[in-house]
Parts: C-alpha cells; sequence; structure tokens
C-alpha cells in the first residue's frame, strides 16, 4: 500500500469509492474503466453502470510483463478508474500510468466493495401514502439484490436485509425509526442474509419460513398465512404489512403486501422472470407449486399492485425512478413464464430455462437455515452476481 505516515511518504494514490463512482457512471459521464483482473475475473463479474461504460481489460500481469505495451492500451486524455478484485493491485496500476503520465483513480476495495454497495432507492409512492409511510428498496448494485426498508410513524420494518447489517441500523436511525422486526421472504440461495444477525443484535422479533424439509436452526418467530403486521402507531400514523404464503422458489417462500400495494415478492415474480423453482432438487414438485402461487394464489390481488422483487437481471430492468418494480397486470401479461397455460407447460418452461446453480449455493442455504460459517468463506461464497431467476433472457443486463 502507498498510504504511509512517515515523513518521507510517497503521497497515498488517487482513490474513488464505489459509492461516488456508480452514479456518475449511471449518469453516462464519459469515465474509462481500466479492469486489470485476470480474463476469467473479467468475464465472470463485471461493474454494470445504467448506462454502458467504456472498458480497457488488460491483466495485471500483463503490465508486469510487458509495462510499455500495457500502458500504451490505455488512452490519454481521458478519466481513467482502475479496477480489480480488491482494489490492491489496481492501486499498483494507478501508481504506474501517474509515472507515465497518465492521471488515474483506483477504485477503492475494487469489486469486494463493489459488492458490497447498497444504494438506497425511495420508491415513489402516491401523495396520500407517502404522508403515512416511506418504502426504500436498497439495491446491492454488484449482486443485483434487493432489500427493503419499510418505514413508518417512527418505526421500521427490514425485509431480505444483506448481511451488512449496520447499514440498516444507520439507514433505520437517519430516517428517525426504530426496527421493529426483520423479515425474510426465503431461504436465499446466493447470498447468506443479515436477516438473524440484525434481528437478534436488537433484539427484535426475525421470521422467515423455511418449509417442508428444511430445518430451521436459528429462533423464528412464526407469521401465518393471511396475518397483518402493524407497523408504526407512535407519531399517529400507520400501515399493515399481510403476509402471504408464496411457495415454489423455495417451499416456505413469502411475500409481503404492504399497505394493500405494494408487493414485496422475494424470488416468487420479478419483473422479467420467474423464480427458478429447481434449488432444492425438486423441480417438478416445487415448480407445480410455483406455478399453482403465480395463477392462483396471487389471483385476487388487483392488476395495479406493484410488484418489488429481491433480484433483478440486469441495469435495464431498473425503471427511470431508479426502482426495479412492475405493475402486477402487466407482469401477468409480459412475463414468460406467466402465459403457461398448464403447470406442466410451467414446469417444461422453467426446467428449460434455467442456469447453472448459483455458487455455492448449497452451503449459503445452509448458513441461511443456522450453520456457521467464518466471515472469509461467506466473502468467498458471495462473490459474483445473482442467479436467482428462472430465465438467463435479460441476465446480461447490459
Ligand atoms: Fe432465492
Amino acid at each position: 500500500m502507498a498510504q504511509d505516515a512517515g515523513d518521507n511518504a510517497v503521497p497515498p494514490v488517487p482513490t474513488v469509492e464505489v459509492g461516488e463512482l456508480l452514479p456518475r457512471l449511471d449518469r453516462g459521464e464519459g469515465i474509462l474503466l481500466l479492469d486489470v483482473r485476470n480474463d476469467e475475473e473479467h468475464e465472470g463479474w463485471k461493474v454494470e453502470p445504467r448506462r454502458p461504460v467504456e472498458t480497457v481489460h488488460v491483466p495485471y500481469f500483463d503490465f508486469i510483463e510487458d509495462t510499455d505495451g500495457s500502458i500504451a492500451k490505455v488512452p490519454r486524455g481521458r478519466e481513467v478508474v482502475v479496477l480489480c478484485a480488491q482494489g490492491g493491485s489496481s492501486e499498483m496500476i494507478v501508481d504506474m500510468l501517474g509515472e507515465a503520465g497518465i492521471p488515474s483513480k483506483n477504485i477503492k476495495g475494487g469489486m469486494i466493495a463493489y459488492g458490497l454497495y447498497l444504494e438506497p432507492v425511495r420508491v415513489p409512492l402516491a401523495a396520500a401514502e407517502t404522508a403515512r409511510y416511506e418504502l426504500w428498496q436498497v439495491n446491492r448494485r454488484g449482486k443485483a439484490c434487493l432489500s427493503y426498508v419499510i418505514v413508518s410513524g417512527g418505526e421500521a420494518v427490514v425485509v431480505d436485509p444483506s448481511r451488512y447489517i449496520e447499514w440498516y441500523q444507520g439507514f433505520a436511525a437517519e430516517r428517525g425509526a426504530r426496527i421493529v422486526r426483520v423479515l425474510d421472504t426465503h431461504v436465499h440461495a446466493d447470498h447468506v442474509s443479515g436477516g438473524p444477525a440484525l434481528a437478534r443484535t436488537l433484539g427484535v422479533p426475525y421470521f422467515v419460513a423455511a418449509g417442508e424439509g428444511f430445518e430451521l436452526r436459528q429462533p423464528v418467530t412464526p407469521l401465518a398465512d393471511g396475518q397483518q403486521v402493524r407497523l408504526g402507531g407512535e407519531k399517529g400514523v400507520s400501515i399493515d404489512v399481510r403476509v402471504i404464503s408464496t411457495p415454489g422458489h423455495t417451499p416456505g417462500s413469502t411475500s409481503f403486501l404492504v399497505d394493500g400495494t405494494y408487493l414485496l415478492t422475494g424470488d416468487t415474480l420479478f419483473v422479467a422472470s420467474v423464480g427458478r423453482p429447481d434449488l432444492g432438487g425438486h423441480v417438478e414438485e416445487w415448480g407445480r407449486a410455483l406455478f399453482d402461487t403465480l395463477k392462483r394464489r396471487l389471483a385476487d390481488l388487483p392488476g395495479a399492485t406493484r410488484v418489488l422483487p429481491a433480484h433483478y437481471g440486469g441495469v435495464a430492468e431498473i425503471s427511470a425512478e431508479g426502482v426495479v418494480w412492475g405493475r402486477l397486470d402487466e407482469l401477468r401479461r409480459t412475463v414468460p413464464e406467466m402465459q403457461a397455460a398448464s403447470a406442466d407447460a410451467f414446469v417444461d418452461a422453467v426446467r428449460g430455462a434455467v442456469k447453472d446453480p448459483p455458487k455455492a449455493y448449497a452451503e449459503i442455504i445452509k448458513v441461511n437455515l443456522g450453520a456457521p460459517a467464518t466471515e472469509e468463506k461467506i466473502a468467498e461464497w458471495e462473490l459474483g452476481k445473482n442467479q436467482c431467476a428462472a430465465a438467463a433472457k435479460k441476465a446480461a443486463g447490459a
């Protein structure tokens, strides 16, 4: 590392935080991204801004073996940011480029920091709703995972939190709210839930339904299908969140209907696809359950219901407002798997569409059921984007 507090210290290399860079890339500000990871890492997991970003890929070892040739590949006169896995080798490249007269900045923490970064987006509610509550979609951009914070009357409920639980605590505090309950839509297979740790830290109820065949090894406050959870009251306003059992993606999958309008679907229904029912080795049985959920259990909900999922396939699914969401009637019309006329056709469609399972999914499920794991292992398992949708169509995202 170049940082040193001593008198003869080399000045620290210029850096940029993911949280500062990503909005600028989203706006298409013409920044050049120099990715110095190896070919496999570069292909496997990319930064995905909302506008295409010009990227030059020159692996770190090329810079070492052929310094001049590699430097010549970096255009001059551009604003350059350098990316690697953890921000270490990119820092050395920033140094090297600086010596060659090319100013650049190191993306602090590299892809690891990108994978952790959480971007809160306020869901635009109708005026009468805004007076009673706030709904925040927290976009974990690097993994395309979505969690939610609902705030009403000085209280907050957190749904599907990532494991960076301090972030949710800080965010609720900033909103002047106390987190009173933590909910998970299901036992996640692509990332480790922060739900149990957040609830334990705060001493508040935690809910997840594992479903048949799964043994939860952590305390849960059960919620029944149809039950209403009240939120708020301290400041004279409150809203209800209705629990809707929506099995299929997993046997215990649950959706939460916020104030009768905003349906947090977890991995049951996405804006361009449906959740994959194959991760338990029961694609037939779970697929039929998912078909029943989509066609029957959600059938009574009005078309104007807004679906807010736990994942998305690519930045194209982020709306102009910055939110990943869709109207239920539109999704009934446009999501390909929703067009299946029978359970058999549906199971065939999802079976044909599923990709490779998420990396280390079996280990992640075990941790989310309550098995211990080291921080190091979890960080390794969580690398890369989610693969939770049944269809791969939009997964490229850009
Ligand atoms: Fe999932």
